[in-house]
Parts: structure tokens; C-alpha cells; sequence
């Protein structure tokens, strides 16, 4: 696997596999990596002749009051994990590579970045939407992974990809679980013993609410009601639980379609957040991944 700090050395690297006419497969992260993680590039591996991915813990999508200075650094054991997995470039830019005090541009995703958690993280998708864009303008992936855990983040990088016109295919990969339900997240390593006995209540929330759906309830009133009072019990400090729709991130009024349960909160002071997709038609319910098939049109 190489590993490379620079723009340059990420564009000499693919245009060499593009020239051979190598798909390229792309995997963004924060690093700390864990099972998630390795799903996605288990995935690109799969799919493409070329997979690169990306540590980068981007400054621009913490606020001034979250965990920016503390996010976890596991740098050594990522990069093995990476090399194990048969990855073939590793992009670890610093800071100063990405961005320069001269950078005046904003990407801003209307309507999709301030529901849900944008309501409480002020401009987390625009920093988000501003490094997925420029990774995306620096690797130039066919395909990029994602995972359907941050499902928000997926819906509002695949709208902008749409709406800059990046050829690249947004692939949604399942949340990948721990034993008992929690989906894993690099930041799970800050809760303490009693939060992590607790924290999968969110996930049985979820599961709550699927089989009330599935056992007719179309009314997503109740079945929010019942999520916030699970969280509550197990000791969250509910931000919010809503069933939105799956596209537009909209909430509904009837549970049918492509919808989104999701939901978001605070235990022992980590923000902890999960969902489920659905495809609810007539009876049928069934548990997907978002798709998107916008990108049909560069195909
Ligand atoms: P990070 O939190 O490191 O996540 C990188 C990718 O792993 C994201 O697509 C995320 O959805 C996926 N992921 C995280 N936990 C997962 C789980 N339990 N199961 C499946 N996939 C999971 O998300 C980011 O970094 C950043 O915002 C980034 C896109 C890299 C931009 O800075």
C-alpha cells in the first residue's frame, strides 16, 4: 500500500491506474478504524481494481464545543488494518495540504444539512459536503462507500455530487453492529462502562420501531413517542427521533415508501447516533439501504 500526504502524489498515483483503465474505489474516513470501516473497503475492494482511502480528521465539520481535540488517533494500527485489507493507496493529508487561510469557498447543501443532527451540529454538513468535494475532486473515484449508519451525511454527499456533477457512484454500505446492537463508531471508546451498557437501548428503539411497523402502525407519532421514551429510560438525553423521508429528509405523516427512522442522543456525554431505512409498500416492510439512483445518469 502506498501512502501518500499530497494532492499530487494522490492525482500521479490515479492517473496512472486511470490510464490503464483501472476502476477506482474510494473510502473517506476520520481513521480510528474499526469494523465499519473495514466493511466499506471490503466492499471497494470488491468492486474495483483500485481502492484508495482516507485519513483525515477534517477540523471543518467539529464545532468550536465538540471533540475535535480529542478525537481518537490510531494512525499506526489503520494504516496495517488498510495494508491487511489489501487497500492500495492510503491519502493522510495534514491539515495545511487541504485547506490555506486563503480558502474562501463554502458548499452548502440546502434543506438537507440543518434536520436532524444539522439542527444541533451548525454547519457540520458544510464541512463535511467542502472535504468529501475536494477528496472527490483530488482521487476522482468511480465509486465511493459510505455508510448507511451516517445516513444523513450519505443523503446530503450524494445531492451534492448530483448537483456538482461528480461522476462518481455514492455505495451505501450496512452499519456494521457490535454484539449487542450498538453500531460501532470510533467515538463509542468514550463511554464509560455504565453508558455502554445502555447505549444499545437506541438500537432496540430501532427495532421497536420496525416491528410496530411492520405489525400495521403507519402512524410515525406513536412510534416516535415510544423511541424517545426507550432512549429516556436507558438514561439518553434524547436529541431526536423522528421517521423522515428517505430522500428529501422530510418528516411524514404516514409511514410509507422510502423512510428513514432515526435518531439521536446523549449518554454519559457522547452523542450517539443510528437508524434504520425502510421500504414500506402496502404490508410489506422491508429493511434497506438508501439508494440512489441518480447516478445513473453518468453511467
Ligand atoms: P468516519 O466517521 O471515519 O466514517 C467513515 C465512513 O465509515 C463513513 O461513510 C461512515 O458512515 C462509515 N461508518 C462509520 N461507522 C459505521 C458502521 N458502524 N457501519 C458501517 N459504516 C460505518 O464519516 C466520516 O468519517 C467523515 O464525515 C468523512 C465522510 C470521512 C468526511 O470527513
Amino acid at each position: 500500500m502506498k501512502i501518500v500526504t499530497t494532492p499530487r502524489e494522490v492525482r500521479e498515483a490515479i492517473d496512472h491506474e486511470k490510464k490503464a483503465g483501472t476502476r477506482v474505489g474510494f473510502v473517506p474516513t476520520m481513521g480510528a478504524l474499526h469494523e465499519g470501516h473495514v466493511s466499506l473497503v471490503r466492499m471497494a475492494r470488491s468492486r474495483t481494481g483500485f481502492v484508495a482511502a482516507s485519513i483525515f480528521v477534517n477540523p471543518k465539520q467539529f464545532g468550536p464545543k465538540e471533540d475535535l481535540s480529542r478525537y481518537p488517533q490510531t494512525f499506526d494500527r489503520d494504516r496495517r488494518m488498510l495494508e491487511d485489507l489489501g487497500c492500495d493507496l492510503l491519502f493522510h493529508p495534514d491539515e495545511r495540504s487541504l485547506y490555506s487561510s486563503a480558502d474562501r469557498t463554502r458548499i452548502a447543501v440546502d434543506e438537507l444539512s440543518d434536520v436532524l443532527c444539522g439542527a444541533s451540529r451548525t454547519g457540520h454538513f458544510h464541512g463535511v459536503a467542502l472535504v468529501v468535494a475536494k477528496l472527490f475532486n483530488i482521487v476522482r473515484p468511480d465509486e465511493a462507500y459510505f455508510g448507511q449508519k451516517d445516513a444523513q451525511q450519505a443523503v446530503v454527499i450524494q445531492r451534492m455530487s448530483a448537483d456538482l456533477d461528480f461522476s462518481v457512484r455514492i455505495v451505501l454500505g450496512p452499519t456494521v453492529r457490535e454484539a449487542d446492537g450498538l453500531a460501532m463508531s470510533s467515538r463509542n471508546v468514550y463511554l464509560d462502562p455504565a453508558a455502554r451498557a445502555h447505549a444499545p437501548a437506541m438500537y432496540r428503539s430501532l427495532r421497536e420501531a420496525r416491528a410496530r411497523i411492520e405489525s400495521g402502525e403507519r402512524d410515525p407519532s406513536p412510534i416516535v413517542a415510544m423511541m424517545k421514551t426507550a432512549m429516556r429510560d436507558a438514561g439518553f438525553d434524547v436529541e431526536y427521533a423522528c421517521a423522515v423521508d428517505g430522500a428529501t429528509l422530510k418528516a411524514i405523516e404516514r409511514i410509507d415508501g422510502t423512510v428513514l427512522i432515526a435518531c439521536a442522543g446523549r449518554i454519559g456525554g457522547t452523542r450517539l447516533i443510528d437508524n434504520v431505512a425502510l421500504r414500506v409498500s402496502g404490508a410489506s416492510v422491508e429493511e434497506i439501504l438508501l439508494e440512489f439512483p441518480e447516478w445513473s445518469r453518468y453511467a
